[in-house]
């Protein structure tokens, strides 16, 4: 079988990766893919918004099944295109309808699931332009840190958490009134700040029945100790030591059922991840927030350990007969290091070349902003490589991860000297 993943970065290598380990997986292909897909698929020059384009390479490839890695052309209804077309309506597709991938359009969308369905999650409001001298006045009646998240796609970047009551405001009235985040915060969600330690949770489920994945912790500040700017993710583990078995049936019975079952009681049909990013308060498991795909790096950290053959598990939510599989799990533990262009997060180098990548071929080492220019892999993006290592405990896992990062060099390198370090 023929099959195409949508997306350029850490995540879609490490989906090819796997998929190429099947031996049902025949042609793969990457769109637009990049230096490290590369080397196990075939890359398309095809953007992951270009459904006419997309829709060109699937015909021309005679693919069967694509994988939608990141949110945008989900949001943007790339599964409904699909089954809008005669010409792609058999065609498998990873990746929710655009109605259930509101959950992650849209945060006030989201927030009114979870508190129709009772899913666990912090006290909320909502608030336009219109109500903005309500949103104003529930701040004051809220304590600080103040929680304001735009509620439309804002690129990672539209969450604020703010200690001061007038600074909160103003941030309010910027977003609302001069589109701080375009579009996005044209609606803003105000909720209660939870305090606690976060972990992301993906579950794969074909509408009905779900598959629980391995629990994974990722890392988002640039700085050593979890300071500085957030990116959109430093390293990964997986699993995590501080889900208990009891605390693992508490996610299970109290947010992953009722989202499940909330999805087909709302009539949204859902092929694909669900993300549920967690945080755990005291001893409760609450939701920060839903994504509808998988998160990078954690990734990098959690198909790793999964031992069934992905493309089985796939071709079984497109057939909607996830039931008949049960996931198998390496127990070993597994670390992922983001390897960062100079200046990430903020504006950052390009066309750096990268050195020490040969004679690291037993390595994971997954390409997340890379391009092949003739003989050479160049950076090309803020989040430049993840390395993988496995270990029976966590410490020789990062052990592995540095030991393989030691050997890699481009101009302006950085990474996280200490992931791992709150375990
Ligand atoms: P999000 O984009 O929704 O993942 O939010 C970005 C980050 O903001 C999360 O990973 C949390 O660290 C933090 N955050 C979001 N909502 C809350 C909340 N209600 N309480 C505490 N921290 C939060
Ligand atoms: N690592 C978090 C995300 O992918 O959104």
């Amino acid at each position: 079988m023929n099959v195409l993943v949508i997306g350029a970065g850490g995540r879609e290598h490490t989906l090819c990766w796997k998929l190429k380990q099947s031996p049902r997986c025949g042609r793969l292909f990457a769109a637009p893919g990049n230096a490290g897909t590369a080397k196990c698929a075939t890359n398309l020059p095809v953007g992951v918004n270009d459904f006419e384009g997309i829709k060109k390479a699937v015909i021309a490839n005679e693919i069967k099944l694509v994988i939608v890695g990141p949110e945008e052309p989900l949001v943007n209804g790339i599964h409904d295109f699909f089954i809008n077309d005669t010409a792609l309506a058999k065609v498998g597709v990873i990746g929710p309808q655009k109605k259930a991938a509101t959950l992650e359009g849209s945060k006030a969308f989201a927030k009114a699931f979870m508190s129709r369905h009772n899913i666990p999650t912090a006290a909320y409001d909502e608030f336009t332009a219109e109500n903005l001298k309500e949103g104003e006045a529930f701040l004051t009646q809220s304590n600080p840190p103040y929680v304001l998240k735009a509620d439309g796609l804002a690129a990672g970047k539209g969450v604020l958490i703010i200690h001061d009551l007038e600074e909160a405001k103003k941030e309010l009235r910027e977003m609302l009134l001069e589109q701080k985040f375009g579009k996005a915060s044209s609606k803003v969600v105000i909720e209660e700040f939870l305090p606690g330690i976060e972990l992301s949770c993906f579950v794969l489920t074909d509408g009905s029945s779900y598959l629980t994945l391995p629990m994974a912790k990722d890392y988002k500040r640039i700085g050593e100790g979890d300071t500085g700017l957030n990116t959109g993710g430093m390293g990964a583990v997986s699993p995590v030591p501080f889900v208990t078995e009891v605390f693992k049936e508490k996610i299970e019975r109290q947010i992953i059922k009722p989202t499940i079952e909330g999805l087909q009681k709302d009539g949204m049909p859902f092929k694909g991840f669900v993300f549920i990013g967690l945080i755990k308060v005291g001893e409760e498991p609450k939701v920060i927030e839903y994504n509808v795909r998988l998160g990078d790096p954690e990734t990098e950290v959690v198909l790793p350990r999964i031992k069934n053959d992905l493309l089985t598990l796939f071709q079984a939510v497109h057939e909607e007969k996830l039931d008949e599989i049960s996931l198998e799990v390496d127990p070993s533990f597994a670390a992922t290091i983001v390897a960062t262009s100079g200046g990430y997060p903020e504006a950052y180098e390009k066309e750096k070349i990268i050195y020490g990548l040969e004679g690291q071929q037993d390595k994971m080492i997954f390409h997340a902003g890379t391009t092949q220019q003739e003989e050479e892999i160049k950076t090309s993006g803020g989040r430049v490589l993840a390395v993988t290592s496995f270990g029976i405990k966590h410490q020789e896992a990062l052990k592995d991860c540095y030991e393989t990062l030691s050997k890699i060099n481009f101009e302006g390198i950085n990474y996280r000297k200490d992931i791992g370090f709150d375990l």
